[in-house]
């Protein structure tokens, strides 16, 4: 798989794919993301991607042109075209299952007061990671490509994502504790010192139904 990312400020990502899990996936070769500077598309003489909003306002605007060309420039058959904005669907943990399968993904991140209009009909999808407003679509782009990356295949111990929070079950995860099994007073249940796994695995669906009920009300009624 191929994550095309584009963005005014690609050392953001500097971080992201230099350490930890997303880099080893890279020397690996189980995923290939290339972060492109779509400044580099523009036909302005001075370098702008942006303009002032007809009808007026405050902030600038990304213009068309750079995204358009771009896209195109990259885009195959099999590409699937996301664009990162606060005004996007919900993401959840199914959407990522699905874009963990797609062979090439292009996350578009905007910045400033966000896209002219036009450019969404480029967009297979729209996707806000939450109801508030960032700076710009990278930290998006980020939480949804790591969302990505860690569930194909051979990327994480396959074991680690089955028992995840918000899998088709929409239970939270049940608690966990390693060593010491006092630490301060601070005891680990009994139970999961027992060696009996049965009761183990009932145990912890039910503290993970309990905590689901009392903070997530709202995904045991799915
Ligand atoms: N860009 C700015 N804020 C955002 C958000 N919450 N989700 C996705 N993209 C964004």
């Amino acid at each position: 798989m191929k994550i095309s990312i584009l963005s005014l400020f690609p050392h953001m990502f500097d971080g992201f794919l230099n350490e930890s899990i997303i880099k080893r996936a890279i020397e690996d070769k189980k995923i290939e993301i290339e972060v492109i500077d779509f400044r580099e598309y523009t036909k302005d003489p001075h370098k702008k991607v942006d303009d002032t909003p007809y009808g007026g306002g405050a902030g600038m605007v990304l213009a068309c042109q750079p995204i358009f060309d771009c896209v195109n420039a990259i885009k195959t058959p099999e590409s699937k075209v996301i664009i990162m904005t606060p005004s996007g669907i919900p993401y959840k943990q199914a959407y990522a299952y699905d874009l963990s399968k797609e062979k090439h993904l292009i996350i578009i991140c905007g910045h400033y007061e966000g896209f002219d209009e036009r450019i969404l009909s480029l967009a297979d999808m729209e996707i806000s990671i939450g109801d508030y407003v960032l700076t710009g679509g990278e930290l998006p782009a980020m939480v949804i490509t790591d969302s990505i990356v860690r569930l194909i295949p051979g990327v994480i111990n396959e074991e680690s994502h089955i028992n995840d929070s918000f899998n088709d079950n929409f239970l939270l995860d049940y608690p966990t504790y390693t060593k010491p099994a006092d630490y301060n007073g601070m005891k680990v249940p009994d139970i999961l010192l027992s060696g009996d796994h049965k009761k183990i695995d009932e145990w912890r669906y039910q503290e993970a139904l309990k905590k689901t009920q009392e903070r997530r009300p709202d995904l045991l009624d799915k």
